[in-house]
């Protein structure tokens, strides 16, 4: 596992701002011709095909609108199409975030020649499909997460994936909570030994939107979409970010979950983010987790432990992990995704204790293209660190990260928890 990818000194933009000002020229007739917004002159486009525009597709969208305009990038990347199935919403969604033009099937944008980078935004259930064929075709592939809705459609695309390599093309999954200039930061210092020998990682990523029994059974509680609940949604993220941080990847896991409303009305309109409204009376199953919880080995003998939940009251998006080490700790909640918390057990204790690193320094990751210190970033930087990321990684040939390889492990940490908890919470391991 790598380190977290540093933006250049080159990058920090005189007189550019997040918002595109600086980079615009002189007045129309009164000057040389300037750059469209977000490009930059010279450098090679990368046209990017996005399917799904919803939740994740305004989040990529405001990422591939965005990168450009803040960092140095070496090839610029432009919003050539994006797809979704309602010809109508679509057209809508594309003059909402900015994309030049609209496709209603996945195949038509996939045939296109002026695609370089196919961006999948959809739920699970079509991931393993588009980004095989937009493999096959020849483009470069982002894939939100999880990667796949089973191991299976996992391995395929971590194979085909890595003779896509081989070709040139590279592929990625959306783990954005490495993006986080504060969890970028605590990867560097795990790295450099800060924390010694890791004895305990411990996360856990907890929300609320299914307290409520009448909230509609939308795609994210149906297996068949989304694979599974809790689980592949919250808890892919912390696994991924558990890894992340660690360095290693988990050889083993003991599990419980646990479905709480088993029976739900079908949604009566637009889902929209997280939220939908009911309809009338119609109800159907819900097929997936609702929670789930379990506790995790480390070959270097660290132990994890996990918690995703839609059923915490009160919490809204509380992604919380802290990590213990023989020399020190590192704690991060994404609530206050600013700071860094590290306690360094090297101090005396007369004086040690955990401090708070406000992470908004231009040495810090991704920060010396943003704001002055203690001006802090948000959720949606996260996406356009993500785009910045991999324009780096196609530029250079390099393989992204997280690959589709390290996606596919996530998948199988995935299947083995669902596996621990169908037989009484079994140890079960896992691949490494
Ligand atoms: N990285 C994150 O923080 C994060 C957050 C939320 C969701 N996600 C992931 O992003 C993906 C999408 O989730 P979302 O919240 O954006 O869902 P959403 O319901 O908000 O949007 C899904 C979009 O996909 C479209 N779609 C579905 N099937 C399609 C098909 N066959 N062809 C074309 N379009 C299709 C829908 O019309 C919609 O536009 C999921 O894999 C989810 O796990 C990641």
């Amino acid at each position: 596992m790598g380190q977290p990818q540093q933006p250049d000194e080159a990058e920090a933009q005189a007189g550019a701002t997040a918002d595109g000002a600086g980079v615009s020229g002189p007045a129309a007739g009164t000057g040389p011709e300037v750059s469209p917004p977000g490009t930059a002159a010279g450098r090679p486009p990368l046209r990017v095909g996005m399917v799904g525009y919803a939740f994740m597709g305004a989040a990529h969208s405001q990422g591939w609108r965005t990168a450009g305009r803040v960092f140095d990038l070496p090839r610029s990347p432009v919003l050539a199409a994006i797809c979704g199935r309602d010809a109508t919403a679509v057209r809508a969604a594309a003059e909402r975030h900015g994309w030049a033009s609209t496709e209603t099937d996945w195949r038509a944008l996939i045939a296109r020649d002026d695609i370089d980078l196919v961006d999948i935004c959809t739920p699970g259930d079509s991931h393993a499909e588009i980004a095989l064929a937009a493999l096959a075709a020849g483009k470069h592939v982002l894939c939100e997460k999880p990667l796949a809705n089973s191991v299976e459609e996992a391995e395929a695309m971590a194979g085909a994936a890595e003779q896509a390599y081989e070709r040139g093309q590279l592929a990625m999954v959306g783990f954005n909570y490495r993006r986080v200039p504060a969890t970028a930061l605590a990867r560097s210092m795990v790295a450099d030994g800060r924390l010694g020998r890791l004895r305990h990682v411990r996360v856990t990523y907890l929300q609320d939107w299914l307290v409520d029994p009448q909230f509609p059974l939308t795609w994210r509680l149906r297996k068949e979409l989304a694979g599974s609940g809790a689980l592949g949604d919250l808890g892919a993220h912390i696994i991924d970010l558990a890894q992340y941080l660690a360095g290693e990847r988990l050889s083993g896991v003991s599990a419980l979950t646990e479905t709480f409303v088993r029976e739900r009305p079908l949604p009566g309109g637009a889902v929209k983010g997280l939220s939908a409204v009911s309809a009338e009376s119609a109800t159907g199953l819900v097929t997936v987790d609702d929670a789930a919880v379990f506790t995790g080995r480390f070959p270097s003998g660290a132990l994890a432990s996990f918690e995703a939940t839609r059923y915490a009251t009160g919490r809204k998006n509380a992604l919380r992990i802290e990590l213990n080490g023989e020399r020190g700790s590192i704690a991060f909640d994404l609530e206050r995704l600013n700071e860094l918390s590290y306690h360094d057990g090297i101090e005396p204790g007369a004086h040690a204790g955990f401090r708070r690193i406000l992470v908004t320094e231009p040495d810090h990751p991704y920060l010396d293209a943003w704001w002055p210190p203690g001006h802090g970033l948000g959720y949606e930087h996260t996406f356009v660190h993500q785009a910045r990321d991999l324009v780096h990684a196609i530029a250079e040939g390099r393989q992204p990260e997280p690959s589709f390889a390290d996606g596919l492990h996530v998948q199988r940490v995935l299947a083995a928890v669902e596996e621990s908890a169908e037989k009484n919470s079994v140890y079960t391991p896992i691949a490494v």
